[in-house]
This record gives C-alpha cells, structure tokens and sequence, in this order.
C-alpha cells in the first residue's frame, strides 16, 4: 500500500479508512520485558504462523484521537483513560502491560511524527490513533504468548457513521456480544470478530449498526457493536446502560459528567428495557469513532421506535456534541486533567 501524502488529502471529505502513514510506535516483548521501543516506518508486522493473536485471539486494542486547536496546537482527549483501560483488557488476556505513561508518551510521539496529518480544526476531523498488542510467538497449546508486540499506528479520520450528526437508525440484534462473565469490559478482539456478522446483517437490512441486548434475557439494552448507547428521558435525565458486558466508554462517563455539570441534566446508569423507550425524547450513539451519532430510530422485534427525529438531531444531544467536542477541540473549558497537549 502507498504511503499517504498529506498534501494530497481532502480534509472535507475523510471517512473512517485505513491509512499508511509515515512513522508508527513499535514495542516488542521479549525475555520478559519490553525492549527496541521507538517509532519506525515499517508498517509490516513479522509474526510467527504460530502466534497465539493469530490462532486464540490475543490481542487488545484502544482508539484514541489527537484534535487540532484554532490555535493550532494538537490536544488528546484523557488519554490516561486509554492507557488504564488497555492495562485492564491486558490483565483480562494475560498479555503483559505497557507501562501507563509511557503508553501516553509514545502517543503523543505518533502524533507529533505524523503532525501533517492531524486535520486543520473547522470541519470535525481528527487525527484517529489505534494503539495495539498482540500475542506472537510460537505457541500451539492454548496458552499465553511468550512475546509480543505494542504498536500504536494513525490516521486522519472524518465521521464513523456515515450521518454525523445526522441521525440513523439502529436495530436489535439476535445475536450476543458478550457474556456477562466474558471479555465485554475489555476491547479485545475476540468481541469484534463476534460482531461482524450481526453488524453486516444490520447493514443489509438497512441499518447503520446493531443494538445488543442483554446476552440473559433478551431484553437491556447492551451497547451497539462499536459504540455506547445513550437516552435523554422526556424529564431531562441522560440515562445509559449498566451491564457487566459493555465497554466501559471514556466518551459515556465524559458525557455523565458533563451532562450533570455542564447542563444540569439528572443522570443515571441503569438498566434500560427494550420495551421502555417511549421514555426517551432523544437516542444516541457515542464513542471515540462514533462521538455522539444521533438514533433515529430503533428497530425491534419487527417494530421501528423513532425517537426525537429521523432528520434532524435533537436540542439536548446537540448540545452534549458541542459541549464534548468542544472540550476536544479546546474551545470549551475542560474539567481538570481532561486534555492534554501534544505541540
Ligand atoms: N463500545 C464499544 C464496543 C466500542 O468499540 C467503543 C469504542 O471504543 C465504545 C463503546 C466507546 O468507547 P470510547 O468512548 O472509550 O471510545
Ligand atoms: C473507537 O471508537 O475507538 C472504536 O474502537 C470503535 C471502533 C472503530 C471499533
């Protein structure tokens, strides 16, 4: 694949696409420790056949994104947030962990090696970051690797959903993420592989994605396969699911807060019935690649729920987007310790 050229791309008019760009950060493991950590071209990684990633699932993944300020410094989002949670999916695989701040800091040497790539500020773009580790190594039974490999590659991105803040339709799914007891607090691979085909039957039929429900009863709503789920109730109270088997979004416990602080909602985690969302007045999707997408409507059980419209974003998620990417962007005041600059 040709390495992107920065000069070439239209800022406008990015989707959420791979891209080679010049320098990634590579760490290996090996003899028990983290060696030959630093930024490299190479955006080929040379595995063993036998490596337990590509046999029994041993990876986990974050996603992250550097923002461009008017200013035109470069700010990431709570990225301490990212470097806790991939230590937690590791702990989960027992892969060994990536010492927290120097997760943040070799971030911070992606983006400032690829700065032509974080997007100008005024359109939403950003710069998208996926740092990654893998089991390698040559191991048949099913057991833990013996080495592995922490890269942390990027791209400039536009939106995930194809709408923005455009609204879209979701449906249930038939299908389970995770178990309660399973790996769906971590971001690991294995709960992606699971959502492929769940997800690929929402698009044929339609729909931008899947909403998963509860894998017991049928009957909470879950998350969707690459996102949080989020209601505004009619008496202005942000609710969003509790489950033992979602990811625990920094976007979602960003938006609690700043629901509660910045525009005096009530808010509440909670169990949300499939067939108690006449209590929404507005539905949304929010994640890293998400950020806030607006539901239209949810399909369930052969039943279209529309929630505030179908064309148009409702009062209170607008002003959860702005108040959000705001703070992301470094027009909005941030809570403590929420941004950190890169340049
Ligand atoms: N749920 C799933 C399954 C995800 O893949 C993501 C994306 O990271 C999220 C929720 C949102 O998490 P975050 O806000 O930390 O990006
Ligand atoms: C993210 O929002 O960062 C994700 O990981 C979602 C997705 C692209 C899998």
């Amino acid at each position: 694949m040709a390495k992107a050229d920065a000069s070439k791309l239209d800022w406008n008019n990015l989707g959420f696409e791979y891209m080679d760009l010049p320098y990634r950060f590579t760490a290996h493991w090996k003899d028990g420790k983290w060696q030959d950590a630093g930024l490299t071209e190479d955006a080929t990684l040379h595995i063993s056949e036998a490596s337990p990633v590509l046999h029994y699932g041993q990876a986990a993944f974050e996603g992250m994104k550097a923002y461009r300020t008017p200013d035109n410094h470069i700010q990431l989002f709570r990225p301490d947030r990212n470097a806790a949670r991939l230590r937690n999916s590791c702990e989960r695989l027992l892969m060994p962990v990536f010492p927290e701040d120097k997760f943040v800091d070799a971030v911070k040497e992606v983006v400032k090696a690829n700065a032509d790539f974080v997007p100008p500020y005024g359109n939403g773009a950003t710069m998208y970051l996926r740092p990654l580790i893998i089991g390698t190594g040559g191991v048949i039974g099913v057991h833990a690797a013996p080495e592995y490999i922490f890269t942390i590659f990027a791209m400039p991105v536009g939106n995930y959903f194809k709408g923005g803040l455009t609204p879209v339709n979701f449906t249930t799914s038939q299908y389970d993420r995770a178990a309660h007891k399973g790996t769906g607090q971590a971001k690991v691979g294995g709960n992606y592989a699971a959502s492929l085909l769940p997800g690929e039957k929402a698009h044929d039929n339609g729909y931008a994605d899947c909403v998963y429900l509860d894998p017991v009863e049928h009957r909470y709503i879950e998350e969707v396969g690459s996102a949080n789920f989020f209601g505004i109730t009619k008496d202005n109270v942000f609710k969003t699911p509790k489950s033992p088997s979602i990811l625990p979004s920094i976007t979602k416990y960003s938006l609690l807060y700043l629901a509660e602080h910045n525009l005096g909602l009530g808010v509440s985690e909670e169990k949300i019935d499939v067939h108690d969302l006449d209590q929404f007045a507005e539905a949304g999707a929010c994640g890293t690649a998400a950020v806030i997408s607006p539901i239209g409507g949810l399909e369930h059980d052969g039943n279209l729920h529309t929630f505030y419209s179908e064309t148009e974003v409702g009062p209170v998620t607008k002003k959860l987007y702005d108040t959000l990417t705001g703070i992301q962007f470094g027009t909005v005041e941030a809570p403590e310790g929420w941004v950190q600059t890169v340049e």
